[in-house]
């Protein structure tokens, strides 16, 4: 209950789909934006993770999906997602994910989903599957209900996700005009995109950090294997000789420094590069060095709820459940208003 001394909270929903281990670009450009919002007492925060999603494109071979989800549960706590603050858990584990999905299909034009512009990038990034699926073409539908099934305030994610964001707010909007409650205020909020600041983070290719590019740089990397991917990373490629000055802002490590380092050790990278005082080897190790300090305690905490395989479950189990009180909440009025579950004792007409 809301009253003026303590006023609703702000939901927050985001969720990542079941990669497998989760590396620094994921890191840095959602979980530890989310760390931050579940901390900020104006939020209550929802964050799961979206197994569902994962067969609308490995329906083929779901042999991954399991073990990947499991991976990105730890991910999330290692990250220090807390369940103390945030509400944690897996998409498949709240049916009502299967259920919202099928009413806002009734209201969603084809249109709007084939207008969707990851949707024919996808297909063809993705040739070697089939893509022309009900199930596929549906995808940005499974995303409009996982946010409006907590009536969620805000989604953070990044700009590639925006225009899924937008089109919840259009399907909520359609839903809104179809249907009202009996007092006739609005059963779906409109979200918000909190667009996450997301530094730019080079893989170690010098490309975007992506898993599909096989560049990345993982979270639970232990320390040898993160120096081992720095040494060959690519560097500003006017510095051929170590005699020849660079410019860090042209080259990737140069980035990781921005993000990882201290302003001290990226004073000496700057000094040390533009007049060749330093060698790319020794700036690597200092960039390892800040990237092995900032994952200590996340890989710290990894390794503990790795070893306690039940406390996660317990975890995620009890996400579940808070999370499936929250979105029955919201089916209870959607099945109403679109004239399902009755009752079957009203007058007829
Ligand atoms: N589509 C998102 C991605 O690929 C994952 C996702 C699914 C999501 N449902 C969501 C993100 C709801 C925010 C809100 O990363
Ligand atoms: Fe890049 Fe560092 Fe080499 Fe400069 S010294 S080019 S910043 S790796």
């Amino acid at each position: 209950m809301s009253n003026s001394s303590s006023p609703a909270k702000r939901r927050v929903l985001s969720g990542m789909r079941p990669t497998g281990k989760l590396h620094l670009g994921n890191y840095m450009g959602a979980l530890h934006n989310w760390v931050r919002l579940q901390n900020d007492p104006q939020y209550e925060c929802y964050f799961f993770i979206a197994d569902i999603h994962a067969l609308t494109t490995d329906y083929a071979d779901p042999s991954q999906i399991a073990g990947n989800t499991r991976e990105v549960a730890l991910d999330y706590l290692a990250a220090g997602l807390d369940p103390a603050k945030s509400v944690l858990f897996i998409q498949s584990h709240v049916q009502q994910h299967y259920e919202l999905p099928l009413l806002l299909g009734m209201i969603t034009p084809i249109g709007w989903l084939e207008r969707v512009p990851s949707y024919k990038e996808m297909q063809e990034n993705l040739a070697s599957k089939d893509l022309t699926t009900y199930g596929f073409l549906g995808y940005p539908v499974l995303m409009a209900s996982d946010i409006l099934l907590y009536q969620a305030d805000f989604v953070p994610v990044g700009q590639d996700q925006t225009a899924h964001v937008e089109l919840t707010r259009e399907v909520a909007r359609r839903f809104n005009q179809f249907y009202k409650r009996p007092d006739s205020t609005e059963i779906l909020p409109e979200p918000q995109v909190l667009l996450t600041p997301s530094p730019k983070l080079p893989g170690t290719d010098g490309r975007k950090m992506s898993k599909s590019y096989g560049n990345t740089i993982l979270m639970s990397d232990p320390e040898p294997e993160i120096r081992a991917k720095l040494k060959p990373m690519v560097t500003d490629p006017a510095r051929i000789r170590r005699t020849d000055p660079g410019n860090p802002d042209k080259c990737p490590v140069g980035d990781l420094h921005k993000i990882f380092s201290t302003q001290e050790t990226l004073q000496k990278v700057y000094d040390g590069c533009t007049t060749a005082g330093i060698g790319c080897i020794e700036c690597k190790s200092w960039a390892a060095d800040a990237i092995v300090s900032a994952l200590a305690p996340v890989q710290e905490r990894r390794v503990k709820f790795e070893q306690n395989p039940a406390l996660v479950t317990d975890i995620f189990n009890d996400g579940a459940r808070r999370a499936t009180a929250r979105a029955e909440q919201t089916m209870h009025e959607v099945r109403s208003a679109m004239g399902l579950n009755p009752t079957l004792s009203g007058t007829s007409a």
